[in-house]
């Protein structure tokens, strides 16, 4: 069942009917959201004897991985009792592959902290059975007890992770052909536009839904009217994060130019 979605921005929340309560958190700049961010996922970590995490890769995730690290260096927090999984990973580059999301990770975060690589989850892109692994990952999400604690961002064209518009709200993990849209924004990364993988691995909106916590990260101009799309629409899979709306505990952090077109 669906809920309507009433908006009001202040200090703020915004409040669902029936009972689903989504926070919204409106910081001034791209640095605010990032140390915003930070702050919840580091009282997550020190307060927690094992914690599992779902992390985005983008751009909008940048700064917080940057001020994570900053914090490791300075005061240790120990990322040992942490496992992550990552929302997701193209086909067909290795891990190795400077444009992966393996090597994002690693170059931003991973090698950088403490955290065993062996609590590392990223779906691989160079698996000879796609489908398969998309399988053993929602198990091994499974067998973790789920996400406590899922970080996203949001594309142009309202995906989370690789889920695209049309996207199934029962989907679980899977293979994905990316949008034209999606592979035009993520060409920045890459030197030639054909150079951006077709295909990518993706969680599913069912499996990001079973996360305990959600936080939504949001930044930019570029964002400003998949922002006010999501805010004004009821939860509709033409609109993949309008699924959040249905979250019993989302918080979306956002900054003033993701929301200069919301009165
Ligand atoms: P971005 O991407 O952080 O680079 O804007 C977000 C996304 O596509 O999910």
């Amino acid at each position: 069942m669906f809920f309507s979605f009433d908006l009001f921005i202040s200090s703020a929340i915004l409040q669902q009917k029936e009972g689903n309560i989504v926070k919204l958190i409106r910081v001034k700049d791209y640095n605010d959201l990032s140390k915003k961010a930070s702050e919840i996922l580091l009282k997550k970590v020190k307060n927690s004897q094992f914690l599992t995490l779902g992390l985005p890769t983008g751009s909008t995730p940048i700064g917080l991985y940057k001020l994570l690290v900053q914090d490791f260096l300075r005061s240790y927090t120990t990322y040992e009792h942490v496992t992550t999984f990552n929302l997701d990973e193209y086909i067909g580059l290795k891990p190795n592959h400077p444009n992966s999301y393996a090597y994002f990770m690693n170059k931003h975060l991973f090698h950088h902290i403490d955290i065993p690589v062996n609590q590392i989850f990223i779906p691989s892109g160079i698996t000879e059975n796609p489908i398969n692994q998309c399988d053993e990952y929602e198990e091994q999400i499974l067998s973790h007890g789920g996400i406590d604690l899922l970080f996203l961002g949001i594309g142009s064209n309202g995906h989370i992770g690789f889920n695209e518009p049309g996207t199934p709200f029962t989907s679980r993990t899977h293979v994905v052909n990316l949008d034209e849209k999606t592979i035009i924004d993520n060409s920045r990364f890459f030197k030639n536009i054909n150079d951006v993988p077709k295909q990518a691995i993706t969680m599913g909106l069912e499996t990001i839904m079973t996360s305990k916590e959600i936080i939504l990260l949001v930044s930019g101009k570029s964002k400003a009217e998949i922002m006010k799309a999501l805010l004004d629409s009821e939860p509709s899979e033409n609109l993949p994060a309008s699924i959040l709306k249905t979250h019993h505990n989302v918080t979306i952090i956002a900054d003033e130019s993701s929301l200069s077109l919301i009165d």
